[in-house]
This record gives C-alpha cells, structure tokens and sequence, in this order.
C-alpha cells in the first residue's frame, strides 16, 4: 500500500523517500498522554505506554529537526508591510455585480504542509510522514520544518488579521489529538490545547475558523484497513467537536477522498468507508452534541469538458470522468441515489453496490457542496474505446479510460499555464460551478479552494515572487466569471476559500508554491511577506461585498 503510494506519487513529486529501512528508534520524551477509561494499560510498558508510541514512530527517522521549540508571539508589523503594491492596468473591466455581506471569504491551509514538528507534544506517525517528510538538501524543507506553522500560527493569523481575512480555513492533525489514532486509545491533551489556542487566536483577531477534520494525514496505523474507519474517526471526531463545537460554525470532515482513493486507499470500496465514517460523524454531531453548525466534505474536481464537444464519444468521455470522480460519492451523499452505473460496471474496480440501509444512512449528511475547482480540463476517450479499456485492467486509461488535457483540439493550452496543473482559463468557472448546481442540487456552493503556482517560481528572487501578477489575474478571472455565475446562471456560491494562505509543502515538495505569501527557509525565521496577490484578493471582496 505504501508501496502504491509512492509510485503513484513519484511521478509527481521531486522528492519520494517511501519505507526506511529501521533506524534507532526515535522516542519522544514527556509526552503527555491521558486516557479516557481506566482500563486502558497505559504504563511505560503497557498497549498505549511509551514503548509503544516510540514503536509507532520506529521506521520513520528525520535528517533535520525544528528549529523552533517555543510558540512566537506576534511582534510589532512594520506599517511598511502593508504598502498596496502598484495599480493593475488590466483591471480595468470593473463589474457592479454584488456579493451578499454574509459571503465567507478567505484563505485556506492544511496541518501537514504548513505545521512541521511532527514529533512535538507528543504527535503520532501519519501516513503523510513517509512522503516527503524523510530528507531534505538543505535541512530546511522538510515535512518536519515545513512552514513552523506549529510554533508561528498566532504570527500567521495576526498577518491575516492585518490585511483584512475574515475567514481562515485549517485543518487539525489527528495524530496530534489521538497519536495511535484509533478508538480508545489515549487522547493527547497537548494537541487539543495547541489546537485551542489557534482557534482562539482566530477570535481574538476577529478571524472566522473553519475546521477541517483530516486533510489526507490519516494516521498511519489505519491504512492497512480503512474499513474499521468509521469508529475510529468517530472517536477522534467526538473529541474535537465536542471541545470546539461552540467556535467552529463550518466543518469539513474529509478532504479530496475522490483523488486520495488513488493516492492513499487500499480500494475503491474505502470511498464507502469514508463515507460512513462521514455520515456517523453527521449524525452524531447534530443529534447527540446537537451542533449548530453546517457539515460538509471537501472533494477535488477539474471539470471534464469534451475536447470535441461535436462527437458523442467526447461528451461520454467527459461524463464518466465526472461520474467517477464527483458521481460514485455525489450520487449517495446528495441525490440519494447508487452510485453510478458505469463506474460499478468496470472489471476489477470491486466497487460494490451500496445497500438501501448505506443510501438512506449517508442522504443528507451533506449541508453544502465543497470543492476545489481549480482549473477544467478536456476529456476524450481511451484511445481503444472506453468499452473496451473499462473491460480491460491492464490498459493504461483504466479505470476511468478517459484521456485529459489541458490542450484544446486546435492546439491551444486552454489558458496561461501553470508549474502544476491549474491554468488561468476562468472560461470554464461557470460550466464548473453549473455542473455541480443542476447535478447534485446542494443548497450552496463553497469554493474551499482554487488557485495558481507559477511555473518554477521557486527559482525566482523573492521580489519577483511576491509581484505574483498571474496569481492576481487568476483569482481577478475566477471571481468575475463566479460573480456572473451566481447572477446570470442562478448558482448559490456562498464562499470562497484561497489556497494558500502561505508557501507550503505540496506533498513532498516546496516548488509548486501556491501561497499568497512567502516563506523565508534560509535565515532561520521563517518570516511570512505578503505578495501582491493577497492585496488584491482583499481588494475585489471590498469592491463586490455589498454595502463592503
Ligand atoms: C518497522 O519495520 C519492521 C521491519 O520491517 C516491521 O517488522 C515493523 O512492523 C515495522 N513497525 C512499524 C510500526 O511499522
Ligand atoms: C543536514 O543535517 C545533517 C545531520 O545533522 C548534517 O550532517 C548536514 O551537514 C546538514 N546539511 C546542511 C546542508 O546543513
Ligand atoms: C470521435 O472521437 C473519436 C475518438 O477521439 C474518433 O475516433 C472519431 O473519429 C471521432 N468521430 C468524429 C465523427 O469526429
Ligand atoms: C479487485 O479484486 C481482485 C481479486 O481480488 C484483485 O486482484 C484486484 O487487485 C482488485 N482490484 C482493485 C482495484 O483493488
Ligand atoms: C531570507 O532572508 C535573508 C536575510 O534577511 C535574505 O537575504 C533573503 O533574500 C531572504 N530570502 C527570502 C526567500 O525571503
């Protein structure tokens, strides 16, 4: 399985260091565990004692370790910080269209890639931690440095503050709450206190949280069976919510299981555990600790378009790219429906059918609709057919038997493109955010994320980095093209999340930065400075708020 991870990943990434090979083991010393029942044998030696925590972490070793011990309380910021940067020329095409006041919009980040000190207070291995976490050139950029956002997150949220964010977007690592991660083991009372003070913090600076509960950082004692995940997430969930519920008006349980089914499961019948565990967690936080607040998960979707959308076998293309990726969770979760019939068809997927008991549990557990549509993306069929690759395992399509590009038929990339995948083509936000509005048929929509990360960037001096133009006409495109969404085409969007807040660690690599600031990795600080773009984030929300 990990083993899966890593080739499916180290296509993508610079960097990807999977199983070590056993190294001396690495304890955390003073770590404060409690549990929650008397029963639990938690002595030096016992199931849940400290042998066993150092177990969980014994085939995982750093090259590099934090530089930071204590949490850094904000200083004074230099009013030179919060200088405009100069007036865009080309955002000359100004729409009077409107937002509501009640509009959530913000920024977003995740534990992983931006905390670091994976072994600090007492935090237990995640799957994460054996991608990119292991070595690193310079000692400094590492999944155990990361961004420092474990000791600088109230700098962070102050920064926010300072230039006018009203929503911030973050997850929790659930290896900090429960470090063995499964039900009845020990809760860490460090991670929940750690995770107090940041939401806390939030408040103190008139900062909206909104909580993501795992963002892929599984812990890594529940991947080998993903179908116990539902009391184990439950217990952990029970935890956080219980503690913050008062302060979190916006939950998302998972993030982006549809592309992590890929990534990180073991089958594509953990896409039903997840969502079991979901709709446990739903029916738990509204009728037992009778939540106010509004659930959802987040799922990834780069719409499929056909590349030709005059053949019909294109238009096929498309629509099974999206029954896969937002059908086989959409269809249950929001319409009560089976999954889709072609993606049940497909030899060898295993993917069985949900029971009438599955549909009716998991129907309605779904408060708003999440997602991150980043760019959209053309679909024609495999080049056998889709019949025959979806019959066929060993073609290279299977399963989706789907070809994507972000290359229109005439030759043309679809738009200004980007080190990833993300393009600047807000020709497709209104196709993205329809699709999603006639088929699935939420009660509103929220972006929790989009953005861009220009192409070798990292390279650049730090002042070209921070003029970041293409990010800025990006976002200005995305915007304009969701406000005639929701004016023209009827669409509720009720926010939108940018990712990122900051630089971060994608996985196993700094060179697809994303952030609307940078990070300084090589003075030791790790200062934040803001790029233009985050200026003009805030600008349009000023200019389109209504009465804003
Ligand atoms: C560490 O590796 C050894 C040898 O491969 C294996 O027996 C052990 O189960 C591993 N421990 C963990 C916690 O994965
Ligand atoms: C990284 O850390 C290792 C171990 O402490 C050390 O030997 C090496 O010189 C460091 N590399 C750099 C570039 O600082
Ligand atoms: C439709 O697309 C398929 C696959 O790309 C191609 O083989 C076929 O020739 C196309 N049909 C037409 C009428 O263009
Ligand atoms: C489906 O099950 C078969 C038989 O157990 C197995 O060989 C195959 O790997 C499974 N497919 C997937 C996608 O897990
Ligand atoms: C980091 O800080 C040093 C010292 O102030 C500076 O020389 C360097 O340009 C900075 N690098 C970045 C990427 O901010």
């Amino acid at each position: 399985m990990r083993g899966l991870l890593c080739a499916a990943l180290v296509g993508l990434l610079d960097r990807c260091l999977c199983l070590q090979t056993p190294t001396a083991s690495t304890t955390t010393k003073g770590v404060q565990l409690v549990t929650e029942s008397a029963a639990i044998d938690n002595g030096p030696n016992g199931k849940y004692g400290q042998s066993a925590f150092a177990e969980l972490w014994a085939n995982i070793s750093y090259t590099s370790s934090p530089p930071f011990t204590t949490i850094r309380n904000p200083g004074t910021m230099s009013g030179k910080e919060l200088i405009f940067p100069p007036a865009l020329y080309t955002s000359s095409e100004k729409s009077n269209l409107k937002l509501p006041a009640t509009f959530i919009w913000g920024v977003s980040g995740s534990a992983w890639q931006i905390e670091g000190g994976l072994q600090v207070d007492g935090r237990g291995p995640s799957i994460m931690d054996t991608v990119g976490a292991i070595q690193s050139n310079d000692n400094q950029s590492d999944a155990n440095i990361a961004d420092m956002g474990y000791f600088l997150y109230r700098e962070d949220i102050a920064r926010l503050a300072a230039i006018g964010i009203p929503y911030y977007s973050f997850s929790i690592s659930w290896t900090r709450v429960v470090p063995f991660g499964i039900a009845g083991s020990p809760i860490n009372t460090k991670g929940l206190e750690h995770y107090d003070d940041v939401i806390n913090t939030c408040l103190e600076y008139g900062i909206t949280p909104l909580v993501t509960l795992n963002h892929f950082d599984f812990p890594l004692s529940q991947m080998d069976d993903l179908q116990t995940l539902p009391e184990h997430f439950l217990y952990y969930a029970k935890q956080v919510m219980t503690r913050y519920a008062d302060r979190i008006p916006f939950w998302f349980t998972f993030n982006e299981p549809n592309v992590g089914v890929e990534y990180l499961f073991n089958g594509w019948n953990d896409l039903t555990s997840i969502m079991a565990a979901h709709a446990e967690v739903y029916h738990w936080y509204k009728t037992q600790l009778k939540g106010t607040g509004q659930i959802s998960m987040k799922f990834a979707n780069n719409l499929a378009v056909p590349l030709d959308i005059s053949n019909a076998t294109h238009i096929q293309a498309a629509l099974r790219y999206q029954d896969f990726i937002l059908g086989i969770m959409g269809n249950p979760l929001f319409l009560g429906q089976q999954i889709p019939a072609d993606a049940l068809a497909t030899a060898n997927l295993n993917l069985t059918a949900l029971t009438k008991g599955q549909i009716s549990r998991f129907h309605g557990t779904m408060d708003f609709w999440a997602f991150d549509p980043y760019v959209a993306q053309f679909a024609s069929p495999a080049p056998e057919g889709i019949a025959n690759c979806a019959a066929n395992p060993s073609s290279s399509a299977w399963p989706y038997c789907v070809i994507t590009s972000n290359i229109q038929a005439d030759g043309w990339a679809m738009g200004d493109m980007s080190n990833a995948y993300a393009a600047i083509a807000p020709q497709y936000v209104r196709q993205q955010l329809s699709y999603v509005w006639e088929t699935f048929k939420p009660s509103g929509i929220l972006i929790a994320e989009f953005g861009f990360n220009p192409i070798a960037d990292h390279r650049r001096p730090v002042d070209a980095q921070r003029q970041d133009l293409e990010r800025t006409l990006y976002y200005q495109g995305f915007l304009s093209e969701m406000l005639k969404s929701i004016h023209l085409d009827g669409v509720n969007v009720i926010g939108t999340l940018a990712w990122s807040y900051v630089d971060n660690n994608e996985w196993g690599s700094y060179e697809n930065q994303y952030g609307m600031q940078t990070v300084n990795r090589t003075d030791g600080k790790f200062g934040r400075r803001f790029k233009r773009s985050i200026f003009d984030y805030v600008d349009f929300f000023h200019q389109h708020i209504a009465g804003g």
